[in-house]
């Protein structure tokens, strides 16, 4: 049996204040956190539903030294924003706070403090790069220079972008800050880890015996990195932006931006409720839901959790619900190629229409794999959906009450065996939406509503009252009243996910409140009630407001790929004779696999005329392996061998790159002798 809670406090994930939000945050984490807390709000249960800005980390302060300005300002700027985009929308968080606040600093403080003294952290002293000209220790995104490897410059710190190796600064030839140019030079540092290593055997137990009821992401990410093993990770960083970490001798260090950011839930909690906060995150019967975005698993499943537990005397989550991404018109949104349909312009462009992106967002949710946004779905969703049967069923059920009983509730007279299989049929989704909801499956739970708006809209279609209302008015009025019924009903269902409309409706019905508990109920509107007068719920969406959109797209794209060619100008002119030493061949996959523990290589083995040979390239972010077996690639033969993973490679593959960073491998264009040579 299902453990049954007093309360629930539900968190989504605090969205970094360098920049605005954009679909792909609603679809993957404040839509689906949204309904369920209306839900059950809705149901009367006691929740409490927490967000906030994230208002650390190294981004914010580079994105402020580029434009002349603190942190504070970036952080105050875009926190404003994205708060003011959430409220738009309807995220109705009970609080949406800051982890720049006092509250929060000294919480985070306090916790860290709290592990220091329980002695739950390790001490390492390091060696890490410097940027005297700016007097900060560098991230390792932050060092750039020539990559070791395929020997392409701006390379950075921890991977190069061009052959895809995964690098550690040292590695880069000709490092250089990324904040000042100059010449970055190796210090000593001290930092705190926290052993996750020590915490491995209770995670193990209660993630993968104890959790399996996670969504299958969740807990296949979460097995797959406690089978390579936890490592101690660095709970703080040199950086002026933060917390201070609460230790003599550390000027200059702050907590980990991870660190302090999931504590910003309970700070935020503590902000809103002073006296009772902690009920809400240390009471057992308390249940802790945290909805986040796949790159955020690993942080709120094994990093936060083995946090709460070294503290002692916090609750662990319940659960994590995690959606993968949301790409726009086949590609990866993406901030800074301005790859996105920011909400603030949405809204410009379509106003009033915040349940449409709503709606189309949880009707094609990535809640199990990456899913895409285009116009063209949201113009059909709209349009057939929306419209035609949600819309046109309230539509008509008003409009032909105001016409044949003056906008009154007429009386219900004796039900067909029809009008009982359509009630019955229709009471029986309440269930099947309170099923799926709980079990966080939002793209379901919304199929279903929108079933109970076909039902209805068949119901009208099949008695069609208008052909009867010269002869048998009471019917008619039977009928009407049943079709009421159903739109009032609607109005509940569908508050969890499209919250404007539903109050729209109401107010159309004349109907005050919205309790769950009625779903299903054919007496929600009262005989003899009186209807305010009818409004459309939903407009079509024409063909010249969706090429509008698209066209910002393909603008977008196009000035991308300008930009691109300007950063990636042709080279200088070479000698002939330094041509002809590159040696390219063409050579078939034999075998083609992942690479253990490197999320970017795949190890090839290909046949190259002579004998075979092996190849490590850093594709497999863009090709599943076994696609690759069979087929010809070109690669360059002459290239000493070097290591990689402990793997010997003997060689290179060509690929072309896409301005949006996509890989394309090169192949022949017709079956060629492996070992050819390409001139
Ligand atoms: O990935 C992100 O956008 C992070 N700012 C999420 C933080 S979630 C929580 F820990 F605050
Ligand atoms: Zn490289």
């Amino acid at each position: 049996m299902e453990k049954q809670f007093k309360r629930t406090t539900v968190t989504s994930a605090l969205p970094y204040a360098n920049g605005p939000v954009h679909i792909g945050h609603l679809a993957g984490v404040y839509i689906p956190a949204d309904i369920y807390t209306r839900y059950l709000r809705l149901k009367k249960h006691d929740v409490l539903f927490i967000g906030g800005s994230d208002e650390h980390g190294v981004p914010i302060t580079i994105r402020a030294k580029k434009e002349g300005v603190t942190p504070q300002d970036i952080v105050d700027r875009y926190h404003t924003l994205i708060k003011d985009s959430f409220e738009e929308f309807g995220i109705s968080f009970d609080t949406y706070g800051r982890t720049s606040s006092q509250v929060h600093h000294k919480l985070a403080s306090d916790f860290f403090r709290k592990l220091y003294e329980k002695g739950e952290f390790l001490e390492k002293t390091t060696l890490q790069y410097y940027d005297e000209e700016a007097k900060t220790f560098l991230a390792d995104r932050y060092i750039t220079g020539e990559c070791p490897r395929c020997h392409s410059e701006g390379a950075y710190g921890d991977q190069c972008e061009k052959c895809g190796s995964t690098l550690s600064p040292e590695e880069l030839i000709n490092p250089k800050s990324a904040i000042s140019g100059s010449k970055p030079v190796q210090k000593e540092t001290t930092h705190w880890y926290l052993p996750l290593d020590k915490h491995e055997n209770w995670l193990r137990q209660w993630i993968l015996e104890d959790h399996k009821e996670w969504r299958p992401n969740v807990y296949g990410q979460c097995k797959s990195w406690l089978d390579m093993g936890l490592q101690p990770r660095a709970v703080s960083r040199d950086l002026d932006w933060g917390i201070p970490v609460p230790v003599e001798g550390a000027e200059g260090k702050v907590l980990y931006v991870w660190f302090d950011a999931p504590i910003g839930y309970i700070s935020n909690t503590k902000e809103l409720l002073p006296d009772t906060w902690e009920k809400w995150w240390k009471d057992p019967e308390t249940r802790l839901v945290h909805f986040i975005g796949k790159d955020n698993i690993v942080f709120h499943c094994i990093v936060f959790p083995a946090m709460l537990k070294a503290e002692g005397s916090y609750i662990l989550p319940d659960n994590v619900p995690s959606n993968e991404f949301l790409n726009l018109e086949g590609d990866k949104i993406s901030t800074s190629r301005n790859w996105a349909v920011w909400l603030h312009e949405y809204l410009q462009d379509f106003p009033g229409k915040q349940d449409v992106l709503r709606y189309v967002l949880t009707a094609n949710a990535p809640e199990t794999k990456d899913n895409d946004f285009t116009w063209k779905d949201f113009q059909a969703r709209n349009n057939n959906e929306l419209v035609a049967v949600y819309g046109n069923f309230v539509n008509r059920a008003l409009v032909l009450t105001h016409k044949y009983f003056g906008g009154i509730v007429p009386t219900c007279g004796t039900l067909s065996a029809y009008d009982e299989e359509t009630l019955q049929e229709f009471s029986a989704v309440k269930t099947e939406v309170e099923r799926l909801l709980e079990h966080y499956k939002f793209r379901d739970a919304q199929k279903e509503a929108m079933n109970l708006a076909r039902i209805g809209n068949k119901y009208l279609a099949d008695t069609e009252p208008w052909k009867i209302a010269k002869t048998d008015l009471p019917r008619v009025a039977t009928i009407l009243n049943i079709a009421l019924q159903l739109v009032a009903n609607l109005s509940i269902a569908f508050e969890p996910f499209l919250p404007f409309s539903s109050a729209k409706l109401r107010k159309m019905l004349n109907m005050p409140t919205c309790d769950w508990e009625l779903l299903g109920s054919t007496t929600l509107l009262k005989e003899g009630d009186k209807l305010n007068p009818a409004e459309l719920l939903f407009e079509k969406i024409e063909d010249a407001a969706i090429e509008a959109q698209v066209q910002k797209l393909l603008d977008t794209k196009k000035a991308n790929e300008e930009a691109n060619y300007k950063a990636n100008p042709i080279r200088e002119n070479i000698a002939f004779d330094d041509f002809l030493k590159l040696d390219i061949r063409v050579g078939t996959v034999l075998d083609c696999q992942k690479v253990p523990k490197a999320d970017k290589l795949l190890q090839f083995r290909i046949e190259d005329g002579l004998e075979q040979r092996t190849i490590v390239s850093g594709i497999a972010q863009h090709y599943a392996p076994e696609d690759l077996i069979g087929k010809q690639v070109c690669f360059i033969a002459n290239l000493p061998p070097r290591t990689l993973k402990g793997i010997t490679s003997e060689g290179m593959i060509l690929s072309a790159e896409n301005a949006d960073g996509k890989l394309s491998v090169i192949m022949p264009e017709k079956a060629v002798k492996p070992g050819s040579e390409v001139k």
